[in-house]
């Protein structure tokens, strides 16, 4: 009898520490699976390691973040949602308008959020006034990517602008390089979009035709040109591009195969993770003609609905952990994106991220600041894809300029 009871309260002992235990872990979904994003997520693994918050990975591959929502949307209909979420812009917004998202007030108000992190990125980490999410950085996707050895070889200086960028990769292609390093997936697709759009006509253009979904802008003469672009562009890529992830294509250009990749910060991740000086062995620019205007995205780590105080708690330390001045300059480093708080020193960060920071508060300043489209900052999930396939048909030479910006015009329901 005695066994028998003291036996059984060892199981419910056990069983209640492995659920205490339990309570305090995070489960994470998130799609950082290259290199250099695996090395950013450790910065966060090891931070919440040392609170004594256990980690269980989710990982779900593949840039712009398509394939880890579809697997939330299964986890969560299933009714076994991930703690934590890595989620960007509109998705945020549907997640909270859903009920799934848990409350962060509390932490925020206690840490003084509301007066750091910016108002743009507020838009989307807080809904109906209640902070939702916590964000982790701040990336753009209007930037060049070049191979500093390779330019010199070539006798090529960093291009400023369209013709000078066309004129290079004309050199590189000559010299028998490969000048644009590119992945033929869409979302790849729309980032060089992205860029050209500010390119062709700026931060108002780009305003006013994604966001504001003008008709005049949609089917505008600078569209036009922007689908032209595009197509030298496609020129430029080796015969392999299609389907090939983002980060290869980084490592083209990091190998010295190819010139130019155009591609968010978070290809500057994979330049530092393979031990690449940027100034020395690349170069970070801006699309050239899109300087001054920034197309942004911020990841986020929206939490979901959990029972347990516990969990809770292990919700509040992890958005505490990431908003964390230190967390933030730690993580950013290595990440290639730039902190989600104003009030970090810029002079701890390497020149790229200077300059992104730099860029930020410029762009900010004057209307030059625009939600990416390419990463759900511009327009909700439906309307972002319907675009997405537009512009990769165009790409993969479906359609001409023309019927292009025919096709965009009626997907994104111009108005
Ligand atoms: C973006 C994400 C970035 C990034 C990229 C490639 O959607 O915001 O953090 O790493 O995908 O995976």
């Amino acid at each position: 009898m005695k066994t028998k009871f003291v036996k059984k309260f060892a199981i419910a002992g056990a069983l209640m520490a492995a659920t205490a235990a339990h309570a305090t872990d995070v489960e994470v979904l998130h799609w950082w699976t290259s290199g250099g994003e695996a090395a950013a997520l450790n910065v966060l693994k090891e931070d919440l390691q040392s609170q004594s918050i256990g980690w269980t990975d989710m990982p779900v591959a593949g840039g712009g973040g398509e394939a880890a929502m579809t697997t939330l949307r299964a986890r969560v209909t299933a009714g076994n949602p991930p703690t934590a979420v890595q989620m960007l812009g509109y998705d945020i917004q549907d997640w909270a308008a859903e009920g799934a998202l848990g409350n962060l007030n509390d932490i925020a108000a206690a840490e003084g959020w509301n007066d750091v992190v910016p108002a743009p990125l507020q838009n989307f980490a807080k809904y109906d006034g209640n902070w939702i999410s916590a964000p982790v950085n701040i990336h753009s996707d209007n930037w060049v990517w070049a191979n500093k050895a390779v330019l010199d070889e070539i006798g090529v200086a960093q291009p400023h602008t369209w013709d000078e960028f066309v004129a290079a990769m004309a050199a590189a292609k000559a010299a028998g390089k490969i000048a644009l390093a590119h992945g033929g997936q869409a979302w790849q697709e729309m980032v060089v979009f992205d860029g050209i759009v500010l390119s062709v006509g700026g931060a108002d253009f780009y305003r006013e035709a994604l966001i504001e979904r003008k008709r005049s802008a949609l089917e505008s003469d600078r569209m036009l040109e922007v689908f032209k672009r595009m197509e030298t562009l496609r020129s430029y890529v080796d015969e392999n591009f299609s389907g090939r992830d983002w980060n290869l294509a980084s490592s083209m250009v990091i190998n010295g195969e190819a010139a130019f990749q155009i591609m968010g910060d978070w290809a500057k991740g994979e330049f530092i993770n393979a031990g690449k000086v940027p100034g020395e062995d690349f170069l970070c620019f801006r699309v050239p003609g899109s300087e001054g205007s920034m197309t942004f995205l911020a990841d986020q780590f929206a939490m979901f609905n959990v029972d347990s105080a516990e969990a809770k708690d292990a919700q509040a330390k992890m958005a505490s952990a990431i908003m964390a001045p230190s967390f933030q300059i730690a993580f950013n480093q290595v990440k290639g994106s730039v902190p989600s708080r104003t009030d970090i020193d810029r002079s701890v960060f390497d020149i790229c991220a200077q300059k992104g920071m730099a860029d930020l508060a410029y762009a900010n300043a004057t209307g030059g600041l625009v939600g990416s489209l390419a990463h759900g900052h511009g327009q909700p999930a439906a309307l972002k894809n319907a675009a997405y396939d537009v512009v990769t048909a165009h790409f993969n030479g479906e359609f001409d300029a023309a019927a292009a910006v025919e096709e965009l015009s009626a997907a994104l329901e111009s108005m």
